[in-house]
């Protein structure tokens, strides 16, 4: 079930300092009786609207008012804690309204990231969405409120700009490091892990290593790596499977029960548990897929009149085309627009020939597939070819195994 505390706290996350204390203060002052307390706060838009007892934010959440404060409270205190223990980050924020499951993944990554010094979150199967940039950053978020890594935590996106320059506008953005500018990129990035103030530990967050093949991506970002065996703990996000040299931890699909609570922590709890078989079987077609789930969570909260067996028929008829899956919002962790978009981007890594073979092996029906088959099929293309295509190209982005 959807914690009511954790959804106020996912809506005032998103609200700067400021907007917090003006809601405190506001609250605070509310008379118990029937006087209205009306706040329209921050880069939002939240309304609230505290009535005696009861805080109404947004349309959707009607608080028990004195609920809301002790929330409030401890965001405020937290907040003050990170700026007080000083640890330089650059974390985003995350768009789950409530991060459900990803216990044991949460407890493994930290076991696994302390055995080695570099760990990569890859998929077990299939597509972009699984939910590996949301893991990495709710460990970050959680090690920064423990203070795990007192010498900062900082989060480089490899996809969007060279993650050198990154490194280097973190250092001099956070840290205030005097980064010389005659010295090749690498050289500088290693300037920066040379001279990192402090003397603790630090988490470096790569989300979304990628790139035609495991080397080339693994190549891009080699460079810039922190030293090993030193104080800087390095954590990948990749739907790669890079180099064995590298731990990774594979994340699967969520379980049932943790895909109902994603659909509950969006929709009203009341809405799921009414309609319980259905929403089962909308959790089952989606692959207990987080992007999916989410998209179509997101998309029955903007139809409060649709029953979820309304939303079944629609994505039975329409499948990838069906608005629910297409109408990702801004706010949301993940970046896709849509969840074709998500597949789009795994198939676009693969050279043609890989996804020609991808085409020819999805002729066959879903059980193993006898190898020779596929190299009597492909007898003027050298085996070894053939197997790199499939392991390089298809294993490697997690869409056969
Ligand atoms: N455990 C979870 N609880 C709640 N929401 C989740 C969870 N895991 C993922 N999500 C949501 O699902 C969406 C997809 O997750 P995410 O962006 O982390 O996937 P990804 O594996 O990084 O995808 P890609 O390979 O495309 O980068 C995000 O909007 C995220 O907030
Ligand atoms: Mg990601």
């Amino acid at each position: 079930m959807p914690d009511p505390k954790a959804q106020i706290q996912a809506i005032l996350n998103d609200l700067p300092d400021s907007a917090l204390q003006d809601l405190l203060a506001a609250l605070q002052g509310a008379p118990s009786t029937a006087a209205t307390t009306q706040l329209n706060l921050g880069g939002k838009g939240y309304q609230v609207m505290v009535q005696g007892g009861t805080a109404y934010i947004g349309d959707q959440l009607n608080v028990d008012a004195a609920m809301l404060e002790a929330v409030l409270n401890k965001l405020i205190t937290e907040r003050q804690q990170s700026t007080v223990s000083g640890i330089p980050n650059n974390l985003p924020r995350s768009g789950a309204v409530e991060f459900v499951g990803r216990e044991t993944d949460l407890a493994n990554l930290h076991i696994q990231l302390h055995q080695t010094n570099c760990v990569a979150i890859t998929a077990v199967r299939g597509m972009g969405g699984i939910g590996k940039t949301e893991l990495a950053l709710r460990y970050a978020l959680h090690h920064r409120n423990q203070g795990t890594y007192p010498s900062g935590i900082c989060w480089l996106q490899a996809k969007e700009q060279d993650i050198g320059t990154k490194i280097v506008n973190y250092a001099i953005d956070q840290l205030g490091l005097n980064v010389p500018t005659d010295i090749d990129l690498s050289r500088q990035a290693q300037f920066c892990w040379r001279n990192w103030p402090g003397d603790s530990d630090v988490l470096v967050v790569i989300d979304d290593v990628s790139g035609p093949d495991d080397n080339a991506a693994y190549a891009a970002i080699k460079p810039y790596l922190p030293p090993q065996e030193t104080r800087f703990w390095v954590l990948l996000t990749t739907r790669l499977q890079l180099g064995t040299s590298i731990q990774t931890v594979p994340l699967d699909v969520l379980s049932e029960a943790a895909s109902l609570d994603l659909l509950r922590s969006l929709v009203k709890a009341e809405r799921v548990n009414r309609e319980l078989d259905t929403a089962q079987q909308l959790c089952h077609w989606l692959g207990y897929l987080p992007l999916g789930l989410e998209l179509v969570g997101r998309f029955l909260a903007r139809k409060p009149r649709w029953t979820l067996a309304k939303m079944q028929q629609q994505l039975e008829e329409k499948r990838l085309a069906a608005k629910a899956l297409c109408q990702a919002q801004s706010d949301m962790t993940a970046t896709h627009e849509s969840l074709t978009a998500a597949f789009e981007l795994t198939w676009q890594d693969l050279d043609e020939p890989v996804q020609e073979l991808a085409y020819r092996l999805c002729l066959f029906a879903l059980a193993p597939i006898p190898w020779p088959w596929i190299e009597a099929w492909y007898d003027d293309i050298d085996t070894d070819e053939l197997d790199e295509w499939r392991d390089e190209g298809l294993v490697n982005h997690s869409l056969l195994s």
